[in-house]
């Protein structure tokens, strides 16, 4: 088991070629921060580049995936630059070229729904709530998801999930197409270890091609899209907006965009 580098807020083993990645920051409801980024873009990369790991698998705590970028860090630490361990994150799960599996329970809100747009197959527990609300914070959508969104969906879904930022159940999930299957809340944990099985017993070099000609189309446009969509995130960050609504997160209210045109 590894851990230490984020404290313990992610943890990874790997058993029979899975590397399972867990992200344990209860008291946080997992919300990321540099250190979890840092810790997850070394075991995607490790997983990556490890023979003995066959398939990678995300998983959260039962009734929480991640609400996120941590929000406190937006204020005091945000990221700056390709080098930031959010950017590395990113880097890593969208160039992986092994496959993905990830076992989604509680809440998914923001990143925590973005990032399985890299995945191959997403597992949510019935109970599962996701929520993608960059705007609702003054900020704009990251992670490639304005590419791979309408992509998967068509734009005015994608722009109903994004624009008005409102959270969604795990059957809206599957039905635009992020969510492979919802599980009843106490299997999910199994049935998502046993199709990651299956998948790493598929003869493994063909898995990573069929991986990779499933995003050959689109993986240099998707590169172009982290890049802007974080030069745009990271000017949003210092914009009144966001001020206003983080402000607003650390001191419980409601925020008021009323005075911003
Ligand atoms: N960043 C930093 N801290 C977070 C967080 C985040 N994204 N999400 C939750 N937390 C913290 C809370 O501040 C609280 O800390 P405290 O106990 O020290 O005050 C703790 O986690 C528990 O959260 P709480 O809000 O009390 O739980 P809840 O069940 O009422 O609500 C959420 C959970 C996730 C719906 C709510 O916390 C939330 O909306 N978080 C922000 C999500 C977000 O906007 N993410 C970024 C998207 S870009």
């Amino acid at each position: 088991m590894h851990g230490e580098a984020s404290g313990g807020a992610v943890l990874s083993v790997l058993e029979e070629g899975i590397l399972t990645v867990r992200l344990n920051r209860p008291e946080k409801k997992n919300a990321l921060n540099l250190a979890m980024y840092g810790a997850l873009a070394e075991e995607l990369q490790r997983g990556d580049r490890d023979d003995g790991v066959r398939v990678i698998m995300l998983v959260g705590n039962p009734d929480c995936f991640t609400s996120g970028n941590d929000l406190a860090d937006f204020l005091t630490a945000p990221p700056n630059g390709g080098d930031s361990p959010v950017f590395r994150f990113l880097n890593a799960i969208s160039t992986a070229r092994k496959p993905i599996v990830a076992a989604v329970s509680g809440l998914a809100v923001g990143v925590g729904v973005t990032m399985l747009l890299h995945c191959e197959l997403v597992f949510a527990a019935a109970g599962a709530t996701f929520q993608m609300p960059f705007v609702n914070l003054g900020l704009c959508p990251e992670a490639g998801s304005t590419l791979l969104l309408p992509r998967m969906m068509g734009h005015q879904r994608a722009a109903e999930l994004l624009l008005l930022g409102e959270p969604f159940g795990a059957e809206r999930a599957r039905e635009v197409g992020i969510v492979n299957q919802i599980c009843p809340d106490g299997e999910l944990l199994a049935t998502a270890r046993a199709r990651a099985l299956q998948l790493a017993a598929q003869p493994a070099a063909a898995v990573r091609l069929a991986k990779a000609l499933l995003k050959r189309d689109y993986a240099a446009p998707l590169q172009e899209t982290i890049a802007e969509e974080g030069r745009l995130f990271m000017e949003r960050l210092k914009s009144p907006e966001a001020a206003e609504a983080l402000r607003a997160f650390m001191e419980r209210r409601k925020p008021d965009f009323s005075r911003f045109s």
